[in-house]
């Protein structure tokens, strides 16, 4: 018998030993299963976590609005036609910043259709999607719907059909308190408050051939500059997001962001990254490894930043706000089906594996990571669309997979990211070379004095040992070890069966002596939560 033949069998002799306390168990284990190791110290900072890194995204598209958030006549609706099912999940899911109302719908909407007396708003033709707007939803209904949800709106202006003029007196209607035409009409709609609507995107994808009215990096950067000027005119107060590229994949990545900020640098705050993922040709750890991609992004457009800082003597930097990420692929055949001019049709209505909730929670762990100059990022989207929560019109709401670790993150994913000294064995890919099989980021807390790791094992098969080195966090002890794991990678919640894929509090984690030990099952999402003790 060869040594990996021995392995197997060593495993299940030592496992089914008694086990007199976790540490022995992790002390038999480790010296069989492979490690992966890091490092934690309260002074080894990656920069203090943005709350509006856990944001998420509600287009006018498919059934996000209509038949999602909102539904009148739905046994679970208020008044206003708000399901009470669908904005408790919503809650749970703690989402403190929503993007909205596109989206490639925002490069063909006037604003003043979605607000105003309901019964006078008009019905549209979206081009983006190839739908009818019936208007029903707007802007106040959002902002109300959002404070709700507990979270705030991100505004994103139309600079496909439209440009600074319908940009500026957006804001104007949504910020300014009073005495001038457009923060009058909004009074005379209901709302004497002004939103503050703090964090605001400067069109969609404007790179991309699909959008309504594409323009070139020069023209979006020209308009981009212009529009900037006298929305922060009306109110400086407000942030600015500029279109970076649709994706890492364009043409004309990452020149397009060089050229943007040219124009842009001195007037606006973050520039945007979209990314979407999916296991097209079903090569799973091909598919574990996207977030790998998803690091040289933000690096790449992060480099970009501060070459045109260095170029123009900039003062300030220029964030990133990763306003689009998720998975998306599976709906792409049935949209392709997809009969035009329909009132909320099952658009991009994705079903989550649990494969795609491992990628979700790797990207998440890349986002953290890189929480220094990422300080907004959606989820796209929320509801129904490519979204952590579905619904049947007239029926229940259910959390997809990908709903763990996004609820888990933006949970407990707070305080200051820690740079972590991670070493872990790893496999080779044919794009991305080298890919660590345990991906590992932590954060600190001292608002409640709590730290968590977060941890991914694209490992298939084979238990990983996860030792950390804490003892610079003296008193901590293991609160619990949330596991998501499931024996079948494409096991999916659906409306009926939807807690198929669910976390449960069964990990081993444990701490003694500064040295936190835990077994990482494979393909497996884990969240060790420790505290303080006093
Ligand atoms: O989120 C779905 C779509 O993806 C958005 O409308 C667009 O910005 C992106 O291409």
């Amino acid at each position: 018998m060869t040594e990996s033949t021995w392995e197997p069998i060593l495993r299940l002799l030592i496992l089914s030993q008694p086990i007199s306390s976790r540490e022995t168990r992790h002390y038999f284990e480790s010296e069989i299963m492979q490690t992966a190791t890091f490092t934690a110290h309260p002074g080894f900072r990656v920069g203090e976590v943005d709350p509006r890194l856990f944001g998420s995204f509600i287009e006018h598209l498919g059934r996000a609005v209509y038949g999602g958030i909102y539904e009148p006549g739905h046994p679970e609706a208020d008044d206003q036609g708000v399901r009470q099912d669908v904005l408790a999940l919503v809650r749970e899911l703690n989402v403190p910043i929503v993007r909205y109302p596109g989206g490639n719908f925002v490069s063909g909407y006037n604003w003043e259709d979605g607000v105003g007396s309901v019964e006078d708003r008009p019905r549209r033709l979206d081009l983006a999607w190839r739908t009818v707007e019936t208007n029903e939803m707007g802007t106040n209904e959002f902002v109300a719907w959002s404070d709700r949800a507990g979270s705030e709106t991100m505004m994103a202006v139309n600079l496909g059909t439209r440009g600074a003029d319908a940009a500026r007196n957006l804001v104007e209607y949504c910020n300014h308190p009073g005495g001038s035409a457009w923060s009058d009409l909004r009074i005379s709609h209901g709302y004497k408050e002004p939103h503050k609507i703090k964090t605001w995107c400067l069109g969609n994808e404007m790179d991309g051939p699909w959008q309504i009215c594409t323009k070139t990096a020069e023209e979006y950067g020209r308009i981009a500059c212009e529009a900037a000027k006298v929305m922060k005119w009306v109110d400086p107060t407000i942030e600015l997001v500029a279109c970076g590229s649709s994706s890492s994949g364009m043409a004309t990545f990452p020149a397009w962001e060089a050229t943007v900020l040219e124009h842009t640098y001195d007037h606006v705050d973050y520039i945007s990254l979209h990314q979407y993922y999916g296991n097209r040709d079903g090569n799973l750890p091909s598919y574990l490894a996207r977030s790998v991609d998803m690091e040289k992004f933000i690096r790449t457009v992060v480099a970009t930043c501060d070459y045109v800082k260095a170029k123009k003597r900039g003062k300030k930097d220029i964030n990133l706000s990763f306003d689009e990420w998720n998975v998306w692929f599976h709906s792409n055949a049935a949209d392709a089906a997809m009969e035009p001019w329909q009132i909320a049709p099952p658009q991009l209505e994705d079903l989550y594996t649990f494969e795609d909730a491992l990628v979700v929670g790797l990207m998440l762990i890349t986002l953290l990571r890189n929480a220094d100059r990422v300080k907004i990022a959606c989820l796209a989207q929320l509801v129904n669309v490519i979204a952590p929560i579905m619904t049947v019109n007239g029926g229940p709401a259910w959390r997809q997979t990908i709903f763990y670790p996004f609820a888990h993150a933006s949970r407990y994913g707070r305080g200051v990211a820690l740079d972590l000294k991670v070493d872990s064995p790893s496999y080779e890919t044919t794009d991305l070379g080298s890919v660590p099989y345990i991906d590992v980021m932590a954060t600190a807390n001292a608002e409640d004095d709590t730290v968590t790791v977060f941890a991914v094992s694209r490992s298939q098969d084979e238990p990983f040992a996860l030792n950390g080195n804490l003892s610079a966090f003296e008193g901590y002890s293991v609160v619990e070890h949330i596991v998501l794991t499931h024996p079948d990678p494409k096991a999916c919640n659906t409306v009926d069966a939807p807690e198929t894929v669910v976390p449960h509090c069964g990990g081993d984690a444990g701490i003694a002596g500064g040295k936190l030990t835990a077994t990482l099952a494979p393909l497996s999402w884990n969240v060790i939560r420790l505290a303080k003790r006093f």
